[in-house]
Parts: structure tokens; C-alpha cells; sequence
């Protein structure tokens, strides 16, 4: 069965390169043919400016704080494309939200641990200086086990109720599990209504409001009720994460860390060296590493937008992940808790077939364990267990599971049901009891 390989960054290739970028690309996906237009091109190429701005330990400069100036990532899907605005204080530039808003009526979409802290400040984001723009809310649970059709259906009767029309916006203000739920829902509300996201965890910021992934988990299957629908922006408001509790903060990371091993060395290095910042909460170190996630994250989401190939690069642990999610109750391991754990489990199978050297294995369990996440999966979870869900993971084809392993140096994976099976039990083995 053949491989997909992820190179390191695409748009590193590029740039760095005077010969044919056609030639040198090192990515042997079927969507790298796209690539390769000239639209794209220039694209990547203007994203990779500003990936190598300049990475400092942590800029301080009152300058940057003062003029708030977001920075921008552009995800790149031509007529679909939009911003990720980025930066400390953004909700109170309502420019930035209304420019955005076609209609008059907006409804927002949030739980109830995020409406108290920041839907005031959305309200007046959206209607200061604008009074003729009015502002519905839908204040839904909080909690994964409330992602479901039931709730959906509530943002559905208050905009039914509301006679919100095709103009209108929804705006969804919270976590990944808010995000995914109101993207659904202006997914399919009048078969699809503008819809902008403010992310207000790391996961969110870093990965779950970017590439337009949207969805409501199932009784039986976590996210399998959904759609790609893109939003007209992101909003990323740093300054929402001071109220965010350590353990959700941790979790996000997780992500962070992912993009560097599957596709960004430089990034990895960064974090290597700044995780002690990330963990206390720096602004300028957080806006680098959200802004860095998210340029990783559209560059591969404007290259693969519906999981062709190379887009399921984004899933590094995410497999043994979800068995242990699954495996222990969902809601008991936070979903950047499990990847790190399976992380380390996809790691220790690369290092096994021997496509890692030692070193790296090692950098990646240090670095997971400086940032206080866990470096294996919960002592209850057996070999059999792991087995069985992962045989109906979605990444099976043909009977054979494929699972995203890192190759070669820091920064390179593969995405592949190539592989000596004895190395994915050696892995379950050294993991588990039985
Ligand atoms: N669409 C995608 O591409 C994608 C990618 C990754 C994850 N996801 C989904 O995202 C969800 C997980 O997202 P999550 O980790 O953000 O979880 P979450 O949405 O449950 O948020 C975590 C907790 O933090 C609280 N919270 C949010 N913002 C806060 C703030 N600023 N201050 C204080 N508390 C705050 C929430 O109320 C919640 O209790 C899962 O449902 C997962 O399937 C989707
Ligand atoms: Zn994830």
C-alpha cells in the first residue's frame, strides 16, 4: 500500500529554493498537484512570509501592545477564503467583527461558563457603533455530552422563533465543542448562513475553529453528524485565555506541539525553548504559537480541504487518541490529553520500525512532559481494548488501519497502512498490561 509522505513545510521548500518548486517539492500527495497552480503558489508563498517573521523568545515591546494591531493568517480557499485575526484586546476593535456582518441580525452562540465572562463584550463588539444591528443569544450546557441534536435544535428554535433570515450571522463564542455545534447549524440553518467564529480555548484557537470542520457527536460515534462549512473569519482573542483553567490550557498544547513534529522543526524548536512561557500564559508567546499553529493549519487545510490525503497528517496521535477517549469515557481524559498519550504511543511505533532515531523519541516525551501532559495512556486501558476501537477508526481502508507515524528527521511524517504490524504490538505491548 503506498504512502503518503508530509514534508517538512511546503512553503519553507519554496521560498528557500530558486529551482522549480514543482521539481523540489519533497510532498508526494495527490493533492500537492494543486498545489502547484499558480494561484497557489503564490499563496503559500505569502503565508510563508509570514511563518519565518522572526520567532522571539518573547516580544515585550510596549509599541506591539499598544497599537493592538491583530495579526492576520489568511486561510486560502479562493472564493471561501478568510482571515484569523489574532491578538490581545481584539474584542474590543469592533471594526474587526462588524466588517464581517452582512445582514442586521446576529445570534450568538455560547455555554454557560464562557456567557458570563465574554458575551457582554461580544454584544458590544458586534453593536458599538452599529445600533442597527440586533443581537440574539443561545446560551446552550457546557460540556462534550451536550454537543448533540438536542442542542442543536435549540439554536435552531431561537432563530426559528427569532425569524432570523438568510442575511443573518451566527457567531459561536466558546470552545471547539461550541464552534463545531454553531458551525453546524449555520451549516444547515436556510441551507447555510454566514458564520464567524470567536475561539476562546487553546484548541479552539489553535485547531478546532480553523479548516471548517463542523459536527455533533452521535450516541454511537463522536463527530459522525456534520459538514465542512468555513466561517467568514476568526476571531482570536488572546487575552479570553487568562480565564481558561490550566488543565483546558495543557490540552491545547497538545495540538501546538503536533504541528511542529508532523510538518514545522523550526516551530518544535521554539517550543522547545518557550514551553515555560506558553505555560505562564505569556501574551507574546501565546499570540506566536496560536499565530504559527494557524498558518501550519491553513496551509494544509488550502492544500487537502476535505481529507484527501495529507490533511489526516493533522491526526499525530489522534488514532490511539480517540481509543483511549473512548476507552476510559469521554469527558474523563481531555481530548489534548489523550493525543498526548497517543502522541507518545505513534511515537515509540516510529521509533520501533525504525524510522526515528532515539533522540527524537526522547524530545517528544520531554517536551509533552514539560508541558504537563501525559506520556501514556491510563493504566485501565488493555491491548484488546485498543485493538478493538481502533479497528473502527475512520482511517481503516481495505481492513487495514492507517495511522500517521513520523519518518526521518524532526518535522517529517507519513500517513500509511504500510507497516510491519508487529512494531503497532510491540507498541500496544510496552503500553498495556494485556
Ligand atoms: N472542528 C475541528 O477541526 C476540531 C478539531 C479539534 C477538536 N474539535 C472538537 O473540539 C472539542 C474540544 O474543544 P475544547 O477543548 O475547546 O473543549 P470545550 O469547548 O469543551 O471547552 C473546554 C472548557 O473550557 C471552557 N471555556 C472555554 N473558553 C473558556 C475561557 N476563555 N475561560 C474559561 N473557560 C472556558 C468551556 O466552557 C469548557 O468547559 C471537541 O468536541 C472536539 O471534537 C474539533
Ligand atoms: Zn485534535
Amino acid at each position: 500500500m503506498a504512502s503518503s509522505v508530509c514534508s517538512p513545510r511546503h512553503s519553507l521548500f519554496l521560498s528557500s529554493s530558486t529551482k522549480s518548486p514543482l521539481r523540489d517539492c519533497p510532498v508526494r500527495f495527490p493533492a500537492c498537484n494543486a498545489f502547484h497552480s499558480r494561484r497557489r503558489l503564490v499563496s503559500a508563498t505569502r503565508l510563508k512570509v509570514s511563518a519565518s517573521s522572526p520567532a522571539p523568545a518573547v516580544d515585550h515591546s510596549p509599541s506591539r501592545a499598544a497599537s493592538r494591531a491583530p495579526t492576520v493568517v489568511e486561510v486560502d480557499l479562493g472564493n471561501r477564503s478568510y482571515p484569523i485575526y489574532i491578538g490581545s484586546g481584539l474584542l474590543d476593535q469592533p471594526e474587526l467583527l462588524q466588517r464581517h456582518i452582512h445582514g442586521k441580525r446576529v445570534i450568538v452562540v455560547t455555554n454557560t461558563t464562557v456567557a458570563p465572562l465574554y458575551l457582554d463584550k461580544t454584544v458590544s463588539a458586534l453593536t458599538d457603533g452599529n445600533p442597527n444591528v440586533s443581537v440574539e443569544s443561545v446560551i446552550l450546557p457546557d460540556g462534550e455530552q451536550f454537543k448533540n441534536m438536542e442542542n442543536l435544535m435549540r439554536i435552531f428554535d431561537k432563530s426559528i422563533e427569532s425569524r432570523l433570515d438568510r442575511r443573518c450571522t451566527f457567531v459561536a463564542l466558546g470552545g471547539g465543542v461550541i464552534g463545531d455545534m454553531c458551525g453546524y447549524a449555520a451549516a444547515s440553518y436556510l441551507r447555510g448562513v454566514n458564520f464567524i467564529q470567536i475561539p476562546t480555548t487553546v484548541m479552539a484557537q489553535v485547531d478546532s475553529s480553523v479548516g471548517g470542520k463542523t459536527g455533533i457527536n452521535h450516541p454511537l460515534g463522536k463527530n459522525m453528524i456534520g459538514a465542512f462549512y468555513q466561517p467568514q473569519c476568526v476571531l482570536v482573542d488572546t487575552d479570553t485565555l487568562n480565564t481558561l483553567p490550566d488543565r483546558e490550557l495543557a490540552s491545547g498544547l497538545a495540538e501546538v506541539i503536533k504541528y511542529g513534529l508532523i510538518r514545522d522543526a523550526e516551530f518544535f524548536e521554539w517550543q522547545e525553548k518557550n514551553m515555560p512561557s506558553l505555560l505562564a500564559r505569556d501574551p507574546s508567546a501565546f499570540a506566536y504559537a496560536i499565530k504559527r499553529s494557524c498558518e501550519n493549519k491553513a496551509e494544509v487545510v488550502s492544500l487537502d480541504e476535505k481529507e484527501s490525503g495529507l490533511r489526516a497528517t493533522l491526526n499525530l496521535g489522534h488514532t490511539f487518541g480517540h481509543a483511549i477517549e473512548t476507552g476510559v469515557g469521554y469527558g474523563q481524559w481531555l481530548h489534548g490529553e489523550a493525543v498526548a498519550a497517543g502522541t507518545v504511543m505513534a511515537v515509540d511505533m516510529s521509533h520501533h520500525l525504525g524510522w526515528i532515531d532515539d533522540l527524537l523519541a526522547q524530545r517528544v516525551g520531554n517536551i509533552l512532559k514539560e508541558a504537563k501532559l501525559p506520556n501514556a495512556p491510563p493504566k485501565t486501558m488493555t491491548v484488546k481494548m485498543f485493538k478493538s476501537i481502533m479497528a473502527v477508526d475512520k482511517k481503516v481502508a481495505d481492513g487495514r488501519l492507517r495511522l500517521i507515524l513520523l519518518k526521518g528527521p524532526l518535522g517529517n511524517c507519513v500517513f500509511t497502512g504500510d507497516y510491519d504490524k508487529k512494531a503497532l504490538d510491540e507498541t500496544l505491548n510496552a503500553f498495556c498490561k494485556s
